[in-house]
């Protein structure tokens, strides 16, 4: 079995996971410390950060590139289940997470590491996560969370640091949080808990104020084969350039962001911001292709399984058994989702401009009121008499 003394930590080069590489060392006794840093699109320079880590005392450091891993097996999944926690957030840290875990779980086979470890402190959903992931991949595996464990504020932490030689902590304290990834940016903490005090402007950063958005209109036709998002204006595009163009084009529309109140998972409310106009303009153009291509059946037994995915998703139950059934059902009806849906960005929003399906179960002969109508009307009589018995024999007996 692989010593629990030989650990990889989820590294992001951030004053917290900083600090975890000497406390490993010094306070839970590791020997062996790998520092994996995983680019999901952060837009960090990456190659500071992994030096940052050697600096700290990492036996090794990696940095990972799976921003498209993380768009094509963990985006564009919860995209074809159109999830949206409580209703709004479109996962775009939560979605991080399981990749992370699954990053974590694969480098510590290939390093022999019998441990992992992560920054996160003891009150966020991050922490669930990323435990979850760890635990139901590799239930072998240890799970070591300093930040959980030590009491220092932000500058213990940074006194701490120092102790061990680890300077370069230029505290550019921000009044506020941010988490940023190719789906989105979170920014929470800080001046943003007092729920009276309205963003200001440098809390934005991918998108524009709607006011300040074109006056002119920009249209964009989003292509998608079996639910999957493929192509914007015709041009076939691989996963992360479809989402970074829409990001700058929702963004520059002022479309994406959102300002709620979200239950966390360890019980407790809290305020966040995000900006995700790419993932959100997908999730609606998405819906409305699955309007045209769907059942009203189908549809509306999608419905609330698409919010029990966003919750299973949020609650860091990524692999557990019931994200893998809502996915093989979603899966299912996905198979001729295929088509295009031409959105309109104007002023903050985007409104759906034209829908176009091969397989459309939307029939002209049949809605019409023109002369090619096929729709049998002498039929209707019939139905309504059938259809309304029910509540016909309710309303005798007991009305
Ligand atoms: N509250 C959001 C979520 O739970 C964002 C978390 C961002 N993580 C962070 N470490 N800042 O998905």
């Amino acid at each position: 079995m692989a010593s629990a003394k030989r650990v990889v930590l989820a590294y992001s080069g951030g004053v917290d996971t900083t600090a975890c590489i000497p406390y490993l060392r010094h306070e839970m006794g590791c020997e062996f410390i790998v520092a994996m840093a995983a680019d999901l699109g952060q837009g960090d320079e990456l190659e500071p950060i992994r030096q940052k880590a050697l600096h700290a005392g990492a036996d090794v450091s990696l940095v990972v590139d799976a921003k498209e891993r993380f768009v094509r097996e963990y985006g564009f999944p919860a995209v074809k289940a159109n999830a949206l926690y409580d209703g709004q957030y479109p996962l775009s840290s939560a979605l991080g997470r399981p990749l992370i875990g699954d990053l974590l779980v694969e480098t510590a086979h290939a390093y022999e590491c019998g441990a992992v470890a992560h920054g996160c402190t003891g009150k966020g959903n991050d922490q669930v996560r990323l435990d979850l992931t760890v635990a139901l991949l590799d239930s072998g595996l240890k799970i070591l969370a300093p930040a959980r464990e030590w009491s220092f504020s932000r500058a213990e932490t940074i006194a701490y640091s120092e102790k061990f030689g680890i300077a370069g902590h230029v505290s550019k304290e921000k009044p506020w949080a941010i988490d940023l990834n190719i789906l989105g940016r979170n920014v929470e903490a800080g001046l943003i808990e007092d729920l009276t005090w309205e963003p200001t402007e440098e809390v934005w950063a991918l998108t524009r104020p709607a006011e300040e958005a074109p006056d002119t209109p920009e249209y964009v036709a989003i292509g998608f084969e079996a639910g999957v998002p493929v192509a914007l204006d015709g041009v076939p595009l691989g996963p992360t350039a479809l989402v970074e163009q829409l990001n700058t084009l929702g963004g520059r529309h002022g479309i994406g962001r959102i300002d709620m109140l979200e239950n966390r998972v360890v019980g407790v409310k809290s305020r966040e911001l995000y900006e995700a106009p790419g993932v959100l303009l997908l999730i609606q153009a998405h819906r409305e292709l699955e309007q045209l291509t769907l059942p009203a059946d189908v549809l509306a037994h999608k419905l609330p399984l698409e919010a029990a995915y966003a919750r299973t998703v949020y609650d860091g139950l990524w692999h557990g058994p019931l994200r893998a059934a809502l996915d093989a059902f979603v899966e299912s009806t996905q198979r001729h989702v295929t088509g295009e849906i031409r959105l309109k960005l104007y002023k903050g929003r985007a409104s759906v401009a034209a829908r176009r399906a091969e397989r459309a179960l939307y029939r002209h002969e049949l809605v019409t009121y023109g002369p090619e109508c096929t729709f049998d009307q002498s039929s209707a009589e019939g139905f309504i008499d059938i259809f309304g018995l029910p509540s016909r024999v309710w309303n005798a007996v007991n009305g």
